[in-house]
């Protein structure tokens, strides 16, 4: 299945169909040099599946992991370019989940003032998020995603086999991100969850999910307004996340206990913690209340005392809500 993208720099397609990984090479121009880039942790028969493709291409393989998305890698990436002479009209393929997209993306972006890039996704939280949107960057100062830009790949594939070897705990992770796009947008992606087995029905989930995120992006690309509503359980997540220093909880078990507060009606929220359980994901956890309060306030402040915050209260339809400081703490107090 092709799922074109269109955003005000350029359209481009995600070509997503299991079993695409051996084929990619078929979609791309045949006069193209490619640099492959990939981590350690995307196991190898998945990086020689590509590089049979292209078997001059040069392969950059970072750390796995969080810590690789910074100044050094990008640095030692753009090196690696530069070494191989790469030019502007060659390619750079990412293979791998969020970080190698990420990273590269943003080598992309601005070796050469901008080169093309192919992003492989080969983790449930790449597929369904970060495939879309043009996002890319590096964390910087301390502050995640402080350093990057919007630049969009020329083609995304998006093979499901991959995720066959990807650990479990990251498998569910990737789908909080998906079940949020159903709390959001989509009841039917949401019944997937509810009534049947995630991983039964992963191509249906992660197309859906793909669906409600083109639909949000396609209609604001630079997040003015209506791509906000993608921050769903991310508000509160985020302060998990800073609470337990990016450790304890990956990024999709924080938004999972992110969109339990951010649910509004009781029914609702039982149907969620319902299907967070049956997908193993946390519901809850022992933060201090008053410290996550904290977090969000400090991380949002706008306008003075007041933060906006996305609360569902029926499945499939959320809102923008104007908190003040006073309303979070309680609302992190149930
Ligand atoms: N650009 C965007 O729009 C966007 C959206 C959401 C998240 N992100 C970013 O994505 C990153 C998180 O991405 P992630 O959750 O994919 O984490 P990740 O890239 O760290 O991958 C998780 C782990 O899975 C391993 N792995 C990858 N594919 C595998 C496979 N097929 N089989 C076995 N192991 C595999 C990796 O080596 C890594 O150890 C964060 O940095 C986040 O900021 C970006
Ligand atoms: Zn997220």
């Amino acid at each position: 299945m092709v799922i074109p993208v269109h955003t005000n720099a350029k359209d481009y397609e995600i070509i997503f169909k299991r079993g695409i990984l051996p084929e990619v090479s078929s979609y791309l121009p045949g006069n193209i040099r490619v640099m492959i880039v990939t981590d350690d942790g995307v196991p190898d028969f998945w990086l020689e599946s590509l590089t049979v493709q292209y078997p001059k291409a040069p392969v950059h393989v970072i750390p796995n992991g969080e810590a690789s998305k910074n100044f050094d890698t990008y640095k030692g990436i753009l090196e690696d370019m530069l070494e191989h002479h790469l030019s502007r009209r060659d390619y750079l393929i990412a293979l791998g989940g969020g970080v190698v997209g990420d990273l590269t993306g943003f080598c992309a972006a601005t070796y050469m003032r901008g080169i093309s890039w192919i992003n492989i996704p080969t983790t449930t939280l790449s597929q369904i998020d970060s495939s879309i949107g043009g996002k890319t960057g590096i964390d910087f100062g301390g502050v995640k995603n402080s350093v990057g830009a919007f630049w969009q790949p020329e083609k995304v594939f998006i093979d499901p086999e991959v995720l066959s070897t990807l650990p479990l705990r990251h498998y569910r992770n990737g789908m909080a991100e998906a079940l949020k796009a159903g709390m959001i947008r989509d009841p039917e992606l949401f019944e997937l969850f509810e009534n049947g087995d995630m991983m039964d029905n992963e191509e249906e989930i992660i197309r859906r999910a793909l669906m409600v995120k083109k639909e949000v992006v396609e209609k604001d690309e630079r997040e003015a307004g209506l791509r906000k509503i993608l921050n769903f359980g991310h508000t509160a997540g985020h302060a998990y996340e800073s609470y337990y220093g990016f450790d304890k909880y990956l990024h999709g078990e924080c938004v999972a206990m992110g969109m339990m507060k951010m649910t509004t009606d009781p029914v609702t929220k039982a149907r969620l913690r319902k299907v967070l359980e049956k997908m193993n994901l946390p519901v809850s956890c022992d933060a201090d209340p008053l410290k996550i309060a904290e977090f969000i306030t400090h991380d949002k402040k706008a306008d003075h005392d007041q933060i906006t915050v996305v609360t569902v209260s029926k499945i499939g339809d959320c809102k923008l809500e104007t908190w003040t400081t006073d309303e979070v703490v309680r609302r992190c107090r149930v």
